[in-house]
């Protein structure tokens, strides 16, 4: 069945907040970026997690001096649609060079000494800017622990439900909807984006839902399994049911990725809710075709975020987001402390206090 989501393909300005920079704090970024970039050197010890202490002290100890208008940009959304569009940071299509076909490669490509690797520059961005917002972190399981994720078509991934799909429409969903630690909020920077390709975004807060189906959502009975970014080794591996709906301080929280739900072990009253849901942020969605130099701040707590279909270029030219993975420390997340998350580890150089089930 085609969703309506494949044809939200145009940008709805009016229902998104926007953060625009003034342009010397735009500047302001990318100058410490370069700064910074230039002091550690490219080289793919660096570059292949970027967690190198050299570069994370160097992140922890500028990030602050950025300009206030920066740390305002970065707070968490606030509106009902939980999303805020930053723009706009100045980037250059000829500094980045073809995009890459596969995250791997975007790693190698941030590792070199090419004229042509403002990637690396970027990349240093995204943690400065998320580090204004909270505490960056990936994954060991997910691009090699990458603290940036590049976001690019991939050959052979084409119908995936993941980031690397594109001929499918990536159907909303929490971002690491099976982690008890997964991100607060999710940084979503646009290097390259052609065909203006859209990320759907949808709020619990908008979306009606009557008293029954909030309590039945509210109940644990499905799991939620890890997606195929992190491989398919989860046979053994016990699966506990978890609440597609909690309560953050009074307000709904969501955590919801039906692509990877085994909803044919539910009963019927609660496929029928979530039926409903899944109607419901459909009808909410709004879609944000973001271009080169803007960012997406998504609160992974209340939105969950899809793209739209399209058809890969593999020419060099096709879109290209990086993204990022933030913690806010001052959320936690206490129903969720048992659970092991499929054995798949966070990567948190920059966590100050202990984790959130802890
Ligand atoms: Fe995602």
């Amino acid at each position: 069945m085609k969703s309506v989501l494949s044809e939200r393909s145009q940008l709805h300005p009016a229902q998104l907040e926007r953060r625009d920079l003034p342009e010397s704090a735009a500047r302001a970024v990318r100058h410490l970026a370069a700064e910074i970039a230039v002091t550690v050197g490219r080289c793919p010890e660096i570059a292949t997690t970027l967690s190198h202490p050299v570069l994370l002290r160097h992140i922890d100890a500028k990030y602050g001096r950025l300009p206030d208008a920066v740390h305002e940009a970065m707070r968490p959304p606030a509106t009902a649609a939980g999303v805020a569009v930053i723009g706009r940071l100045p980037v250059d299509d000829e500094e980045l060079g073809p995009t890459p076909y596969n995250w791997q490669k975007a790693t190698e490509l941030a590792g070199t000494r090419s004229p042509r690797s403002g990637s690396f520059q970027l990349d240093v961005v995204m943690l400065l800017l998320a580090r204004c917002a909270g505490e960056p972190f990936g994954w060991e399981g997910q691009q090699a622990g990458r603290l940036v994720n590049n976001i690019v078509p991939t050959p052979g991934h084409e119908h995936e439900q993941s980031g690397a799909s594109s001929t499918a429409l990536l159907s909303p969903h929490t971002e690491d909807a099976f982690h008890p630690d997964r991100a607060n909020l999710l940084m979503l920077g646009c290097l390259r984006n052609p065909d203006r390709i859209a990320t759907t975004v949808s709020s619990i807060r908008n979306a009606e839902l009557d008293a029954a189906q909030r309590k039945i959502l509210s109940t644990a009975r499905l799991p939620i399994l890890p997606d195929v970014s992190y491989g398919s080794a989860f046979g053994d591996t016990p699966a506990p049911p978890i609440a597609t709906l909690g309560d953050d301080a009074g307000g709904t929280t969501l955590r919801f990725d039906p692509a990877y739900t085994p909803l044919d072990r539910a009963d019927d009253e609660f496929r029928s809710a979530y039926r409903h849901l899944t109607s419901e942020l459909e009808r909410v969605c709004v879609a944000a075709a973001l271009a080169p130099g803007e960012l997406l701040l998504v609160d992974n707590d209340v939105v969950v975020h899809g793209r739209v279909p399209f058809t890969p270029r593999y020419d060099g030219t096709d879109r290209w987001l990086k993204r990022v993975n933030i913690r806010l420390p001052q959320r936690r997340r206490d129903a969720e402390a048992g659970e092991d998350g499929y054995g798949q580890r966070v990567v948190a150089p920059f966590r100050t206090t202990r984790g959130q089930n802890t």
